[in-house]
């Protein structure tokens, strides 16, 4: 599927409810945002949107952007720049990653959409806001549109307002996971006064509330940091299970970096009460399932269960 297509036309919009057997008459559906596009999906092809259109306005060939080794965000750039006709280049965390692309299924997918790499040190990546460490940049790759790490900045949330249509309405809360903290701001600033909005962050520690409050103009929204799993990146045993569970009872695949912590947590938070009787919630999908691949080839090589999402 071109990727043209899908940025022209509204995307598709499903909420699909999740039948599984819940306390006090509380019902959850999830918006099928990962359908969107297989390789923009999700959060990705809102936050790209208005970037795309922005870069193209100002005659840019080039866009740069920022990731780690199985960057949801990377293989999404790749592919919509390649579709879009842009050069794309990715500036990778970790230098020990440039004889490893082959195995990696996410750079091997980027460079294969024509994605240049530039590997960085742990303590480069960190400068990667730094002034001066953009201006190296444009030293060595000319002129190009710089899209931060995990496509977060005022254009991407301006397209991750449109998640929220009219359709929504009916939902009490709206549940994300979040990275950067982009796509939960998008969502508190389009939810409408009755709704509140519940980010599940994937990394531990409390620094996003501060971002997201730059982002914001509603107080209805809550961070739950109690479902990171041990931190970005991380899991065990017991959340590949219950993503093959979940697959298996709802046929709705989750990826284990951020979806799927969502959903463990606010199962979890129904479990013990969190929700008032009858609460209507609303799961956003927000992609990332080109991911499990990396996750599996990491799972395989320490001899454990692996993520099973096909049929
Ligand atoms: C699949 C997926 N879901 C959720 C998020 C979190 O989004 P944000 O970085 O906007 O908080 C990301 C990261 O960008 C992601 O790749």
């Amino acid at each position: 599927m071109r990727f043209d297509d899908t940025f022209a036309k509204t995307p598709f919009q499903l909420n699909q409810s999740i039948k599984i057997n819940l306390p006090k008459n509380i019902s959850v559906s999830i918006k099928r945002e990962d359908l969107i596009h297989p390789f923009v999906s999700g959060n990705k092809f809102r936050k790209l949107k208005y970037n795309l259109l922005q870069a193209k306005q100002e005659n840019t060939s080039t866009l740069l952007t920022f990731g780690g080794a199985y960057s949801n965000h990377i293989a999404a750039v790749a592919f919509a720049g390649k579709e879009q006709g842009f050069k794309t280049i990715g500036i990778i965390r970790g230098e020990e990653l440039v004889n490893k692309i082959q195995e990696n299924p996410t750079l091997k997918f980027a460079q294969e959409c024509g994605m240049d790499f530039e590997f960085v040190t742990r303590q480069e990546y960190r400068l990667k806001e730094e002034l001066e460490f953009i201006t190296s940049l444009k030293k060595k790759w000319t002129d190009f549109y710089l899209i931060p790490e995990g496509g977060t900045n005022a254009l991407a949330i301006k397209g991750c307002q449109e998640i929220l249509t009219d359709i929504d309405t009916e939902f009490d809360y709206v549940c994300c996971a979040v990275g950067t903290g982009g796509t939960i701001s998008g969502l508190i600033n389009s939810a409408l006064p009755h709704q509140k909005v519940l980010g599940f962050p994937a990394l531990k520690g409390d620094f996003l509330q501060d971002e997201i409050c730059t982002f914001v103009n509603s107080k209805h929204w809550e961070l739950i940091h109690d479902y990171h799993f041990g931190g970005y990146g991380k899991v065990t045993p017991e959340l590949i299970s219950f993503i093959n569970d979940f697959y298996k009872e709802t046929k709705i695949p989750l990826d284990p970096i951020y979806t799927a912590k969502m959903v463990v947590g606010v199962l979890d938070l129904i479990q013990n009460n969190y929700f008032p009787e009858n609460s209507n919630i609303l799961l956003i999908h927000t992609g990332g399932l080109q991911g499990v691949a990396g996750m599996n080839t990491k799972l395989k090589n320490k001899k454990l269960p692996l993520i099973q999402i096909h049929d």
